[in-house]
């Protein structure tokens, strides 16, 4: 039997809009829940419609990378939203699905996590799950729905480790990947896990909307574990390295280089300098 049931997330939600689609889709297995949300979004599916899955075959992570997702070692949920928000505001909506999983992990799990710029979730500098936005394209605007015009979709993807066996992790991941249930020593209960989460990211959502982005600054900042630690960082051929000194409306970190130069830094993987001087 699988781990997850949409009905019971369904009756742990606090939500209006995030997960309330009577469409909501639970797949035993799929491609990426990123790309069936995608897929959905172009037929003008509902904003807070959720796809769910027990495995993803080709899961995908950010820059091109691959999500492992084997059968019920993970969270891997996306969810399609209609944001009638700034373009500046759109990179907000990463860090608000960060700082709603933290949150949620706390609630339900009793862990407290951290985040690593951009949206790694980590637990003792190992990554616990991530997060992709998606912009699936322009050629939605226009899109009608009930005889109204739709907004353009982003799709909004998270994975959490649940219980991720040694074996199923590759050799390169190997001791920089950890899971809830190693974690905390008992089966996480998923379904509680989810519906907290989406509890969460609906209530930042509503902050975006209404232009409180600070409230979701401030709270995404309390879990950060990149501000004020030295940080390395590949931009294209060049490599950086600096004090990560800031996290700016934007979303965009502000780097301070040993020659007193600041960086802003949008996007891209960076790596934080530990204790003992390697890079995490
Ligand atoms: C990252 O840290 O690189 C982001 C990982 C995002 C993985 C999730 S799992 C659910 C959704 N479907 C995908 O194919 N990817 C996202």
């Amino acid at each position: 039997m699988s781990r997850f049931d949409l009905t019971s997330i369904q009756s742990g939600l606090r939500t209006y809009i995030i997960g309330k689609s009577t469409a909501n889709e639970f797949w035993d297995e799929i491609g990426s829940t990123n790309d069936r949300a995608i897929e959905l979004a172009g037929e003008s599916a509902e904003e807070g419609l959720l796809v769910i899955a027990a495995k993803q075959s080709g899961g995908r992570g950010r820059q091109g990378k691959v999500w492992v997702s084997p059968q019920d070692s993970g969270i891997f949920l996306s969810i399609i939203l209609r944001p009638t928000l700034d373009a500046a505001q759109m990179p907000l909506l990463s860090l608000a699905a960060g700082a709603a999983a933290a949150s949620a992990i706390e609630s339900v799990c009793g862990l407290r996590i951290g985040l690593k710029w951009v949206n790694d979730l980590v637990f003792e500098n190992k990554k616990l799950g991530g997060i992709l936005v998606e912009m699936p394209g322009m050629q939605q605007t226009g899109q009608k729905r009930d005889g109204w015009i739709l907004p353009p979709a982003a799709v909004l993807g998270i994975g959490i480790n649940l219980d991720l066996a040694p074996e199923q992790i590759p050799a390169e991941l190997q001791n920089r990947i950890c899971s809830l249930d190693q974690i905390t020593g008992k089966k996480v209960d998923a379904n509680s896990l989810i519906a907290e989460f989406l509890n969460c990211i609906e209530e930042y959502y509503n902050h975006l909307r209404h232009g409180l982005e600070e409230s979701v600054l401030i709270d995404w900042k309390a879990y950060c574990r990149t501000l004020g630690k030295r940080i390395r960082a590949s931009l294209g051929n060049e490599t950086i390295e600096g004090l990560a000194e800031n996290v700016l409306d934007s979303g965009a970190l502000v780097l301070r280089l040993d020659s007193g130069e600041s960086r802003l830094l949008h996007a891209g993987e960076i790596s934080i300098r530990l204790e003992d001087g390697t890079y995490a």
